[in-house]
């Protein structure tokens, strides 16, 4: 299909210019501050959307974000695929450390990326990836060359648990339909080593609060007589792990799939320098369960975090004070067959027993989600090999991640069909942190590639 590339030579500036112009909406779902820049986020997809040669755009009103459907099809009797992806983006801070401001996308070159790459939140997660999806089917439709129907369902709520998603998929089977689903969300192991995502991992998000005496008290006067809820929270943090930093919540790795020592060896084979892994963090030493590695302890592992926590006083200067309350926001990442609702009633039975006499603890559930596997015997699966390999010019690796989309496993079990990852971020593309970015060779690469998917995803649903 050289076709392609002749494609993207002529429109570079184009795609570029246009990708620059969603880049710069604040679409962050999180902050409600930006709720009118979410919306009119949701509007432009729908003008690429119909610019691309969609027929059938439509602005589907939640109660949330809006949920931005359009399809292309071409004959009913071909199989159809469904494009998923978010509009909507993680919150910027800390702004200080961005070296370009999040919503003014600009290209620089890196070590990594000398040939530049687009800083700016959300180029890589996911509005540069769901993009691709945008101008290759632009491609397709505009060269005659779209080779099955195509459904796209974009939706701005992903970063916070995909809640309105959830009921519209619910209430639209039949719209919805398809015979594979594919998602470009998430990454490959570097730009010569490309992978396909094969699982993603679960999650529990809950909120701790423990409350001691009615008031912030004078530590002086009451310190080391009363309970002091910081005291107390990070203690039961700490013991939330023990030496070997197993979690020790009962009953946690009950459902825990085990993988045979054959699997885990075949997982190992991914080309991972724990020394570049380091360096690039900046870390003298890894960290984690014993007896597993790395790349396992990130993927086939269920892990326990706090992402924050506060309480106290923590302005300028010194201030001596017992505070009345601590809080913390933890997360746990689950693998297959661990139930998250299952995990967040443990979690919470077990924190609220361990709490000391002297404070209260309440345990309030955020959002979550069940993990996912895919096989890779799939026709899906196959013809996303096949695509890489005609680009990257290499047989893809099949890779479990630990990052979430909790949405994935629920299509699932709605829509009856299996999600294609098919990746084109890096690790390093700092998603979620400062100084997102994606390289414009990556960008176009994703670009290049997915119409070889319709094509052998096409000829093998045909043979
Ligand atoms: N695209 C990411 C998930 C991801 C990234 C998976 C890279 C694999 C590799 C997604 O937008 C995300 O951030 N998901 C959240 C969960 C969600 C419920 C907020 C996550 O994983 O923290
Ligand atoms: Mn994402
Ligand atoms: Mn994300």
């Amino acid at each position: 299909m050289d076709s392609v590339k002749e494609y993207l030579t002529q429109n570079k500036d184009r795609f570029l210019e246009e990708l620059f112009q969603l880049l710069k909406m604040p679409s962050i779902s999180a902050d409600s501050a930006f709720s009118q820049d979410v919306i009119n986020t949701a509007q432009l997809i729908a003008d690429f959307l119909r610019a691309a040669g969609c027929d059938n755009v439509e602005i589907c009103e939640t109660q949330g974000y809006p949920i931005v459907y359009g399809d292309k099809i071409i004959d009913p009797s071909l199989p159809t695929v469904l494009v998923y992806g978010h509009y909507d983006v993680q919150p910027p801070d800390p702004l200080d450390l961005w070296d370009s401001p999040p919503f003014e996308p600009t290209i620089k070159s890196t070590p990594l990326h000398p040939d530049g790459a687009i800083f700016a939140r959300g180029a890589s997660d996911d509005k540069g990836q769901l993009f691709m999806h945008i101008k290759a089917v632009e491609f397709m439709i505009s060269q005659k060359r779209l080779p099955c129907n195509v459904k796209f369902m974009i939706e701005g709520e992903e970063e916070v648990g995909s809640v309105s998603l959830s009921s519209f998929v619910k209430e639209n089977h039949q719209k919805l339909a398809n015979d594979i689903i594919l998602i470009s969300d998430t990454g490959m192991i570097a730009n010569d080593i490309p992978s396909i995502t094969t699982g993603l991992r679960g999650l529990s998000y809950v909120e701790v609060e423990v409350t001691g005496p009615n008031r912030d008290l004078h530590s002086g006067l009451y310190g080391g007589a009363v309970a002091n809820p910081i005291n107390v929270l990070t203690k039961m943090i700490a013991s939330l792990h023990d030496e070997n930093n197993y979690i020790t919540i009962p009953g946690f790795y009950d459902r825990v799939e085990e993988l045979s020592e054959k699997e885990r060896e075949e997982m190992g084979k991914a080309p991972f320098s724990l020394k570049e892994y380091k360096e690039a963090l900046d870390i003298d030493a890894i960290y984690g369960e014993q007896s597993y590695t790395t790349n396992e302890r990130n993927s086939i592992r269920p892990s326990l975090d706090v992402n924050g926590i506060w309480g106290g006083y923590t302005g300028e200067g010194a201030k001596t004070v017992i505070p009345s309350k601590a809080y913390a926001k933890i997360s746990m990442r689950l693998v297959p067959h661990q139930d998250w609702e299952e995990i967040t009633q443990l979690f919470s039975n077990h924190f609220e027993r361990i709490a000391p006499r002297g404070v209260r603890v309440t345990v309030t559930p955020h959002h979550g989600g069940q993990s996912y596997v895919t096989p890779i015997n799939s026709v899906g699966y196959q013809a996303a090999s096949k695509a890489y390999e005609a680009t990257f010019g290499k047989t893809p690796i099949p890779k479990r991640n630990g990052g979430s989309i909790p949405i994935v496993p629920l299509f699932e079990e709605e829509l009856g069909s299996k999600s294609i990852l098919m990746g084109f971020g890096l690790d390093s593309n700092a998603i979620h942190s400062p100084n997102e970015h994606l390289a414009v060779w990556n960008f176009f690469k994703g670009i290049e590639t997915i119409p070889y998917f319709y094509k052998y995803y096409s000829e093998l649903k045909a043979s």
